[in-house]
């Protein structure tokens, strides 16, 4: 079959050729953007009067027909289409005849294959916000029901200072509340229309390129045609959005991998979410955790394959940017996967307390708090931080706990203090006091809760 850009040529093309250059195989995804796209071009080329009123519907009927077609599967494409806007017009022409040549008249592939990229991202991008909210919706839930709890809360991993598990989720709900207003600005900034950019450089024939864009639904036009064909940075964007968002999700898969360890045991992760071993029968394997942990692996090679592409590239279009759309589908699928697998695990997990509770006497947890009971009594924090640093030195050779100390063993490490001014040091109301803004008491836990929620409710839909 010639292809639609034969005219100059003598030879077909190498088998392999065909192969290597086609785009089809991936670009087919976005047949929709590409038939939406077409039809918005047509409309204001009739509106233009740069094809007849007539011409122009018959060639939208053509392609609404195309399009169902394709969605029934009736319409198989292969190499030899090359990629899905020729795939689309050559179906034009065979459907509706001659008029469907006038389609392509003032667009280029250049600015079509980016016009069909932003919308199908906008559309994700939408997509992936309505998945964030659903986990940030579940994240809020657990961390009321969590509020009170308290566990322990690690630096370096080793015991640091006792936390309620709803603090925990509300860190997690920060950091994915970031990883939507990221989104949110990406999809901001290229919310521009590329259409009617041509090869390059614009056309000399009288279009409206604002009237494209208002019909595909963008806030305008892109101002110049050569950085419309070129521009790469809003998917490059999108992908670093992604990669920041899965590196948090991993984050709290690693969380998770290890609190349902034998040897922590704070969760039982359903049953539902776990696989077990083809020879250990009595295993039960936080699969989706890892697999969550792992699955950041290749969203980060999206990224960087995508800025290793665009490195050092010429103005204006070159082929290489033909590589910009299978790391971004595989980004796409795999962080909405994410979060979704994520969200409905999360969701059916709950915490052993009394397992948790058993290990909060370990590692002197409440040692900051009593610091700083020493330091509202006037005594410098750097002098009480070594008193009690004495404290847990003697109590590690008695092997007993700070309220073990007796009056004498207290007065021994330092003058100042005996046991009344130890104050209440029961993990408790170490955690209940610890009421600074953002601090772990309940009471500030339960006002970020009620920021968060007010914050997602206010959230509004992207146009
Ligand atoms: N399939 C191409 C891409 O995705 C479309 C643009 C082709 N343009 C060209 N001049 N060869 O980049």
């Amino acid at each position: 079959m010639a292809s639609l850009w034969g005219g100059r040529f003598e030879k077909e093309m190498d088998e392999l050729v065909k192969q290597f250059n086609a785009s089809i195989g991936f670009d087919k995804r976005t047949y929709n953007e590409d038939i939406d796209g077409s039809i918005a071009h047509v409309t204001m080329l009739g509106e233009q009067g740069i094809v007849a009123k007539d011409e122009a519907d018959r060639i939208i009927m053509g392609l609404e027909a195309i399009r169902k077609k394709i969605s029934c599967g009736e319409i198989i494409f292969n190499v030899d289409d090359e990629d899905i806007h020729m795939g689309i017009e050559s179906r034009l022409i065979a459907e509706i005849g001659d008029v469907g040549k006038k389609l392509h008249t003032a667009r280029s592939r250049n600015d079509q294959c980016q016009v069909d990229m932003r919308m199908y991202l906008k559309k994700e991008i939408r997509e992936i916000i309505g998945r964030l909210v659903y986990l940030e919706s579940v994240i809020l839930k657990k961390a009321e029901k969590y509020a009170d709890i308290i566990t322990v809360g690690f630096t370096h991993i080793q015991h640091a200072q006792p936390i309620t598990i709803g603090f925990i989720f509300m860190a997690y709900f920060q950091m994915f509340r970031r990883d939507i207003g990221r989104l949110m600005d990406t999809y901001d900034r290229m919310n521009l229309c590329p259409l009617g950019a041509c090869a390059m450089a614009g056309t000399t024939l009288p279009t409206n390129r604002h009237r494209t864009a208002e019909i595909l639904g963008f806030a305008g036009p892109t101002e110049n045609a050569m950085d419309s064909v070129s521009d790469r940075d809003y998917s490059l964007e999108f992908l670093s959005d992604a990669s920041i968002s899965m590196m948090h999700l991993s984050r709290w898969a690693e969380e998770f991998v290890w609190w349902n360890s034998q040897e922590f045991g704070f969760i039982d992760i359903d049953d539902s979410y776990c696989t077990g071993s083809s020879i250990m029968p009595q295993k039960k394997n936080p699969d989706m955790a890892e697999l969550l942990r792992g699955k950041v692996g290749r969203v980060y090679g999206d990224l960087m394959q995508l800025l290793t592409v665009m490195k050092g590239t010429p103005l204006a279009y070159n082929k290489d940017f033909q590589e910009d759309k299978e790391g971004l589908f595989d980004a796409v699928d795999t962080w909405k996967a994410s979060i979704q697998i994520f969200a409905n695990m999360l969701e059916k997990t709950e915490f052993n307390i009394e397992r948790i509770e058993r290990l909060l006497s370990k590692g002197f947890l409440n040692a900051t708090d009593i610091a700083e009971h020493f330091a509202k009594q006037g005594i410098p924090f750097r002098e009480a931080h070594a008193i009690v640093g004495r404290m847990v030195k003697a109590c590690e050779q008695r092997g007993c706990d700070f309220v073990d100390l007796t009056e004498e063993e207290l007065q021994i490490i330092d003058e100042r203090v005996d046991k009344t001014s130890l104050g209440d040091i029961s993990i408790k109301a170490c955690v209940e006091a610890r009421v600074s803004y953002g601090g772990t008491a309940p009471v500030e836990v339960r006002r970020q809760i009620a920021e968060g929620t007010s914050w997602l409710e206010s959230l509004e839909e992207l146009e």
